[in-house]
């Protein structure tokens, strides 16, 4: 065939390849994301990503508005934490450090895990950049294009994101209201195929706040034993307990379970990205290999300024509590007053996740807070198992807690009940 007749043909099956691959970014891209015409440059994950629902809350809302949306508390480090940081920057901190994070560091975070796990040790932890990148790089150490991982619904936000961005599939457990959202572990039993390779808890919860009990947690423990299960337990809420204790899957009884932890929650430092995890010393291994490709390191004087604060028996936290527990008896008295809502009194973390009956999707409704100036997450942010509920985080002054709350009842009282 003539040179120039191979070229027209190439060039027109270039036209057609191009034709059905735009067809397929237009199906894809969310609209207004990126101009349609340009080429298509983005991976199938990103598009498969949508932003997250609290985020959009807090691109519509004003200056002034009341925010009870964040998972995060207002105070600011203690003096001992701040002061520490300078020091460690002075020091010369600023270099390099291992993978796994610095020996100090792990042997204080053992010490602190043996109340869970007596053989904890060093070689157990690992520092990561917040619970985030902890739960990122354990995602990328385990899934799979084709595996099953277990999440929960409602659930924190980033949990599916993560086995979507290794390409396998999430499947949803509930966490029911009226079950005090507990997991139930028939559904989990039924939910599970030859694929599923991991459960992904959190207890205390974000958004719901619950706690698992030893019972839920026994039977949680069984079936990851007879499916031979990774249990991935997110537990950066440990410290922030109201009554009673918390009960940690971090336990002589499985040795597949990656715990998750972060000094965001703990010491008010969740701009400092600091969190760890733990695990058997061959799961570490393979985190660590990991964990050398997507970060290098965790940053070094964040490290030691941590250090500093851990070595010495105090914990910021822990003072704090009295205050938290008052603002989570004033929210939950105003949601229960609130006609058509229901609040359970959370026993950790600080987040309230009242029902409501109000005729009107969560999404919506959150639109309407955030038009009266106040800022929540919807309930359906953290997946369908959400929907009909508002999370409200107390984190925030009791001031600002019962000015948020006004706006939430008057809003409310505005919207038609379902019948
Ligand atoms: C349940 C849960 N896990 C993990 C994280 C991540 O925390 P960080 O990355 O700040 O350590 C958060 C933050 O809100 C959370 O609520």
């Amino acid at each position: 065939m003539p040179i120039h007749l191979r070229c027209e043909r190439l060039r027109v099956l270039g036209l057609i390849t191009n034709r059905i691959s735009s067809i397929f970014t237009e199906a894809l891209i969310i609209e207004g994301q990126f101009p349609a015409s340009m080429r298509d440059w983005f991976a199938a994950r990103t598009k498969r990503l949508q932003i997250s629902g609290i985020r959009k809350m807090f691109e519509m809302a004003g200056p002034d508005s009341i925010n009870l949306g964040l998972g995060e508390l207002d105070f600011q480090p203690s003096e001992k934490a701040m002061n520490a940081l300078a020091e460690a920057v002075k020091a010369g901190y600023n270099r390099y450090g291992p993978t796994r994070g610095i020996p100090e560091l792990r042997t204080v975070l053992a010490e602190r895990l043996t109340r869970y796990r007596p053989d904890v040790e060093m070689e157990n932890i690992i520092i990561t950049a917040g619970g985030t990148q902890g739960l990122m790089v354990t995602a990328m150490t385990l899934f799979d294009h084709g595996d099953e991982v277990l999440t929960p619904d409602p659930g924190f936000v980033i949990y599916q994101p993560h086995v979507i961005m290794c390409g396998a599939t999430p499947l949803r457990y509930s966490l029911k209201f009226e079950n005090d959202f507990q997991p139930n572990p028939d559904e989990i039993q039924e939910l599970i195929t030859p694929r599923t390779k991991a459960i992904i808890i959190n207890s205390p919860n974000n958004p719901t706040s619950g706690i698992l009990t030893p019972e839920t947690i026994k039977a949680l423990r069984d079936i990851a034993v007879d499916n031979e299960m990774v249990i991935i337990s997110d537990e950066v809420y440990d410290e922030i307990i109201f009554e009673g204790e918390h009960h940690s899957m971090l336990n002589p009884d499985y040795d597949n379970v990656v715990y998750v932890n972060s000094f965001s929650k703990t010491f008010a430092v969740t701009g400092w990205r600091l969190g760890y995890l733990a695990s058997s010393k061959y799961m570490v291994n393979q985190l660590a290999k990991i964990q050398y490709y997507n970060i290098a390191c965790p940053p070094t004087p964040l490290q030691k300024a941590i250090y500093e604060v851990m070595k010495a028996p105090t914990n910021m936290i822990h003072e704090r509590v009295g205050e938290l527990t008052k603002r989570r008896d004033a929210i939950v008295k105003r949601c229960n007053d609130i006609p058509g809502f229901s609040c359970l009194k959370p026993n950790g973390a600080f987040y309230v996740f009242p029902s409501f009956d109000q005729d009107i999707s969560s999404e919506d409704f959150a639109m309407e807070l955030v038009k009266n100036n106040l800022i929540c997450a919807p309930g359906s942010a953290f997946g369908k198992g959400g929907e009909g509920h508002l999370r409200f985080s107390f984190a925030n002054s009791l001031e600002n807690i019962e000015k948020g709350m006004d706006i939430v009842e008057k809003v409310a009282r505005g919207i038609p009940r379902k019948k």
